[in-house]
């Protein structure tokens, strides 16, 4: 197993992606662990797309509470229906926030965030965690890192 990303500079963020999407399931094929892969999963993103916070949080009870991320530190518990997270776990859909500051509720865990994408996860039908991605950019995502950031967390076998 490799133990580093392959990542060319000046291609397309699709093109990471689609590079990126081999190498991380070759990475979690031969783990275990959830804490170990959602590590990794946060390492990988961060390091080839360098966004502000990239960080998974896990349903545990009534509330979400942090897991293994990227970044700063943030918001250790959201409750359900709370913030961009607790939405999302709620609808059980992606959500992006293209500017944090228009999202009712936003949990601003820091005032540098810009921009959000929440991904669920899911075991079977249920949702037991999110993936969320933060920039401190405006407008930072889109479609595309909806669809793959989708078939990354659907890597994640819980
Ligand atoms: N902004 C999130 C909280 C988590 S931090 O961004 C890491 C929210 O509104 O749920």
């Amino acid at each position: 197993m490799s133990e580093q990303i392959i990542m060319p500079k000046n291609i397309s963020k699709a093109e990471k992606y689609d590079l990126l999407l081999p190498q991380l399931k070759s990475l979690l094929e031969v783990e275990q662990d959830i804490i170990a892969n959602l590590a990794n999963i946060s390492a990988a993103l961060k390091e080839v797309f360098d966004f502000f916070w990239v960080g998974f949080y896990l349903v545990k009870d009534d509330e979400l509470v942090l897991g293994p991320f990227q970044g700063p530190i943030a918001c250790t518990r959201i409750k359900y229906g709370r913030g961009v997270c607790g939405s999302t776990w709620k609808s059980e859909k992606a959500i992006i926030v293209p500017d944090v500051e228009k999202f009712p509720g936003h949990i601003a865990c820091s005032s540098l965030s810009k921009s959000e994408i929440v991904i669920p996860l899911f075991k079977g039908n249920s949702v037991v965690g999110v993936l969320d991605v933060d920039s401190d950019s405006y407008d930072s995502f889109d479609g595309i890192d909806e669809e793959y950031l989708t078939k990354i967390c659907a890597l994640i076998k819980f």
